[in-house]
């Protein structure tokens, strides 16, 4: 275990953002909008993707891996960008080192507790989150009188990544998965995977404006934000023209990840490496 005290940590070190692929840069990029001047040290186990069909064994293993290429930035924070994994290794990962670290699911769950107004609350995420119920754990935990729906939606991944984001096909896979959800008079849903808010507008559409959809992304780069100011690590350096101020780092096809991340985060993602995750 690579050993990395949190006494140390410097308020312009990176902070490490990882997913199972491209989905995370969702969460990447709204950690760029949202705090600007800090770093980001992005890696996405583009070999391995999925984790949503996974083990949690696989997927704890993998993080581990990430979480030890990710300490060697000496990053000053973790984000698991993705959902699978924050269902299944976060807790793991948070024994594995004295760095914070933040995943999705709880700042997601903290704000659908808020916000729901009948208690009615949908989940849709991988097959793997939705079996964990770690959405409906920290829910319940935050407001014990909701009542949560879990629907995993298997195929918007491979939809998103094939671009389809604003297509037919997508329209009618999405009215098959979230028709039962719109039956049983939600009020909120969460987009519980990283690739979701890509077809937020098509979601949106279909459940109606009385449905509140919450982006986990943005609600985790806003916990991050407060994390960083309460432990006094937030970056009051305005990063320097030409600093490599985003490095992204893949385990397979560092081209292809550019090109789609390229569509996603409008900043020019200059280069992608590809590293050997399994070393770590
Ligand atoms: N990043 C994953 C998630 O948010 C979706 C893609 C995958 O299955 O690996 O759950």
């Amino acid at each position: 275990m690579i050993q990395q005290s949190s006494s140390v940590l410097q308020k312009n070190a990176p902070i490490g953002v990882f997913d199972s692929g491209v989905g995370g840069l969702t969460v990447a990029r709204e950690i760029m909008r949202q705090i600007p001047n800090e770093k980001i040290i992005y890696f996405g186990d583009t070999a391995r993707v999925p984790y949503g069909s996974k083990s949690k064994e696989t997927v704890t293993r993998f993080s581990k891996q990430i979480l030890r290429f990710l300490q060697s930035y000496q990053v000053k924070t973790i984000v698991v960008a993705c959902n699978t994994a924050s269902a299944y290794a976060l807790e793991e990962l948070e024994k594995e080192t004295d760095i914070p670290v933040i995943g999705v699911l709880k700042p997601g769950a903290k704000t659908a507790a808020e916000v729901t107004k009948n208690g009615r609350i949908g989940v849709i995420a991988t097959e793997a989150t939705i079996g964990s119920q770690m959405y409906s754990k920290y829910i319940k935990e935050l407001n014990k009188q909701v009542t949560i729906y879990g629907k995993a939606c298997p195929l918007f991944v491979p939809l998103v990544e094939e671009g389809l984001w604003q297509d037919p096909v997508t329209d009618e896979i999405a009215k098959r998965y979230l028709t039962e959800l719109i039956d049983i008079d939600i009020d909120t849903l969460i987009l519980g995977c990283t690739h979701y808010p890509l077809i937020r507008s098509t979601l949106g559409r279909i459940m109606g404006d009385n449905v509140t959809l919450v982006n986990p992304a943005y609600e985790t780069a806003r916990e991050l934000k407060e994390l960083l100011i309460s432990k006094n690590l937030l970056n009051d350096e305005v990063p320097k023209l030409g600093e490599n101020q985003y490095q992204f780092y893949v385990s397979d096809g560092a081209d292809k990840f550019k090109t789609f991340a390229n569509s996603i985060i409008k900043y020019g993602i200059l280069s992608a490496k590809t590293i050997n995750i399994e070393q770590y």
